[in-house]
């Protein structure tokens, strides 16, 4: 048959992909995704996770990055988001119901607290703090549904007591969700973290950060090994219309090969980092788990069996230097670079004023202006350097 040539482009003959083998999956992009005949459209089931009926419900693209998501954390079922709060809302907005208890670490990722905040002030949800290197600060009442978790805070670094939460939170029929992000399911499996093979239930990771490794591409899953939760979540899911671009999760299966290694690599700068800026007079404090002397280091051993940590180091400058002082400080540095987020290429900075970010009393952190340190690819001579010759701005 002769096309017009508006159809014959469309209808293009030549199909890539099918037929070779190629190193990367190859990438489907779809809103429509056309059914052979009426049989298959009839016979469509689109809570199954592998039955292919709409783009919003996944692509081979989507379904082998959840895969290889899922796999890395220890867990079973995903869900993919387009950002890594998204994956927080999703379970948020799945589990709680007006009236219900949610309860959150003092160091909790801030934008969930402010979500939470919301649902509040909007449809009566509690929302409680505890101190995530306390348990006895977890006081749940019969109206608790859900426990956040975050191993370790992205701040202040705290590894929190995660056996002990969880074996709480289990035993009042609460449902934990653990912040994954930093562990990236590289530190510890928390499907089965410890030797009594204790797992949460649920794992959000911003895919944002070392998944992507690219500091370029946003996204976000929900990971569980209970099909029955998974199904909760992938009504909420799917009603609320959340879907990812198949370019976007193209690409961040492409960097999942080489994740594992810049994880390491990060890992390991920081511990240098850590290493030299205990050393430096400005600091009152530098926080990260993996050091003997942090509050939180035991819960750090006892479940990074790896011994891995994301590379994030904070700093506490002395009460001696005020906010103009560490402006200075950050606008000196020049490999470190001013901005949200970590797990990719360069090296950020962030400034914190501790004083507005806390609801509890923390005895183990000094008074002052935090920076968090996110360590990059570069090699961590140079980033120590780097901060060396920007202390001199202070
Ligand atoms: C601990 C943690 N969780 C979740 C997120 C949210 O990820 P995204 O930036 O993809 O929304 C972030 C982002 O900084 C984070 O630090």
């Amino acid at each position: 048959m002769d096309k017009k040539f508006q159809t014959a482009l469309i209808h293009a003959p030549r199909k890539a992909g099918q037929y070779i083998e190629t190193i990367q999956p190859p990438l489907f992009r779809a809103s429509t995704i056309i059914f052979r005949n009426t049989d298959a459209l009839f016979n469509r089931h689109w809570t199954d996770d592998y039955d292919y009926s709409y783009g919003t419900h996944g692509t081979p693209t989507t379904f082998t990055l959840g895969d290889n998501i899922a796999q890395i954390e220890g867990g079973k079922y995903h869900l993919l988001t387009p950002s890594g709060l998204s994956a927080i809302n999703l379970v948020n907005s799945c589990f709680l119901y007006q009236g219900d208890e949610v309860w959150v670490p003092d160091n909790i990722y801030g934008p969930n607290m402010e979500h939470l905040n919301y649902l509040e002030s909007h449809y009566g949800i509690q929302v409680r703090v505890y101190n995530p290197i306390d348990v006895a600060t977890f006081q749940p009442t019969e109206k608790a549904k859900l426990l956040w978790l975050e191993a370790a805070g992205s701040i202040t670094l705290e590894f929190p007591d995660l056996i002990g939460l969880v074996k709480k939170a289990r035993a009042h029929n609460i449902l934990t969700a653990l912040d994954n992000t930093w562990g990236a399911g590289l530190a510890f499996n928390a499907f089965d973290f410890s030797n009594e093979h204790l797992s949460v239930d649920i794992t959000v990771h911003a895919l944002t950060k070392y998944p992507s490794g690219g500091g370029d591409i946003l996204m976000g899953s929900v990971i569980t090994q209970d099909k029955a939760l998974h199904h909760k979540l992938f009504r909420t899911h799917a009603v609320q219309g959340i879907a990812i671009s198949g370019d976007d999760a193209a690409l961040v299966q492409r960097s999942l090969a080489s994740m594992q290694i810049r994880y390491q690599h990060q890992s390991n700068s920081a511990l240098q980092l850590l290493t030299w800026l205990k050393t430096q007079e400005a600091f009152a404090q530098v926080l990260h788990s993996a050091d003997p002397e942090n509050i939180s280091h035991s819960y750090w051993k006892e479940t990074c069996q790896t011994e891995q940590s994301a590379g994030l180091v904070s700093v506490i400058f002395k009460a001696e230097y005020d906010m103009n002082a560490i402006r200075k400080f950050c606008d000196a540095l020049k490999l470190f670079k001013l901005g949200f987020s970590w797990g990719g290429p360069v090296s950020l900075v962030m400034l914190y004023n501790l004083a507005d970010m806390r609801h509890l009393e923390h005895s183990h952190l000094q008074q002052g202006i935090l920076v968090r340190f996110c360590i990059g690819l570069e090699d961590a001579d140079d980033l120590v350097a780097d901060i060396q010759q920007a202390l001199k701005a202070l």
